[in-house]
């Protein structure tokens, strides 16, 4: 079983994220009783919360056709223009990571958008000429982790624009239970709870430690996974208490102990410990700041006294370890 059908097919089966849940809902039916497709929609928020899985979701409660792609896949205008005048009537055209996409690239998207055209260029210099096309009607979902990266005027073409959040120890662990019975692996519901708190609000993350947890489970014991056992796998796999990994307590670790707390700049931390700005900035801070271990100020990113007490807990422990 992959990873493709552990994501829900329906609202019906998707946990958490309620209130974006119930607006989609609505607008789907009501689209639907227009017969016409569903507005564009921008779906945005740190990576891992479910935004491919909801797009996916959306052209199934639509019974439409999804043709996926994303921002840096798109290299050239013509590219865009071969895809749009591709797509079939009322279905959904899908770009993740849709602020990579270039700004010639974005322009082709204005006019789709808005007015269902899309301007080819034939021929070079003086004697060439424009053909404008007309689109089927169509809906765009557009993905991306940094909504502050869109340029104003493609943002503004959504209709329909909505943030996914990190989601509660409660609906991971009820993903957990839900992605256990599709693996069909047995686990007890305080191994569930336990791999939620550790999965900085991320289902992606929690799946993932699900999985290695099974293996974990099947090689070291009977292959359930009771507290016990994901208490020790998760010990083994070095995801603390808090859900952090290794890169997360070296971003920590190098802010506190080679910068004095900060601030400290971005490609300092970076270069520091060896990991990409891009990585650190989308992955790793966005978490690190909602569970209030790091603060963004305007001279850098400063460590909070929660975690300088983590970071100096976990090296006593080593300490204590013998090691
Ligand atoms: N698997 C990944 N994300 C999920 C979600 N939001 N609901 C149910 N299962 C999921």
């Amino acid at each position: 079983v992959h990873e493709e059908s552990l994501r829900p097919k329906t609202l019906e089966d998707y946990i958490g994220q309620q209130k974006v849940k119930e607006k989609i809902k609505i607008f789907i039916e009501a689209a639907k009783k227009r017969k016409e497709p569903l507005d564009h929609v921008l779906l945005y928020g740190p990576p891992g919360l479910g935004k491919t899985t909801l797009a996916n979701i959306i052209a199934n409660e639509m019974g439409v056709d999804i043709k996926v792609t994303s921002g840096p896949a798109i290299e050239r205008a013509g590219d865009l223009v071969a895809i749009l005048t591709n797509i079939g009537e009322n279905n959904i055209l899908f770009i993740d990571e849709i602020h990579r996409l270039n700004r010639t690239i974005e322009e082709v998207l204005y006019p789709a958008m808005e007015d269902k055209k899309v301007d080819i260029v034939i021929g070079k210099g003086p004697s060439a000429k424009t053909i404008r096309l007309t689109l089927p009607p169509f809906t765009l979902i557009g993905a991306t982790t940094r909504a502050g990266l869109l340029s104003s005027p493609l943002r503004d073409r959504f209709g329909i624009i909505e943030r996914l959040d990190y989601y509660t120890v409660e609906e991971l662990s009820q993903i957990v239970m839900r992605s256990a019975s599709i693996l069909k692996c047995d686990i007890e519901k305080e191994a569930c709870i336990e791999i939620a708190k550790r999965s900085r609000g991320t289902p992606r993350v929690a799946n993932r430690l699900l999985r290695r947890l099974r293996d974990y489970a099947m090689v070291k014991h009977t292959g359930s996974i009771t507290y016990e056992v994901a208490k020790s796998g998760l010990e083994m796999f070095e995801v603390d208490e808090y859900g952090l990994d290794l890169v997360d307590r070296n971003i920590l670790e190098a802010i506190v102990y080679k910068f004095g707390g900060g601030p400290v700049g971005l490609s300092t931390i970076a270069a520091a410990i060896g990991e990409d700005e891009g990585t650190i900035e989308d992955i790793y801070e966005p978490y690190l700041i909602q569970e209030g271990f790091l603060v963004k100020t305007a001279r850098g990113r400063v460590a909070t006294q929660k975690a300088i007490n983590h970071i100096a807990k976990i090296k006593f422990n080593v300490k204590e370890s013998g090691d």
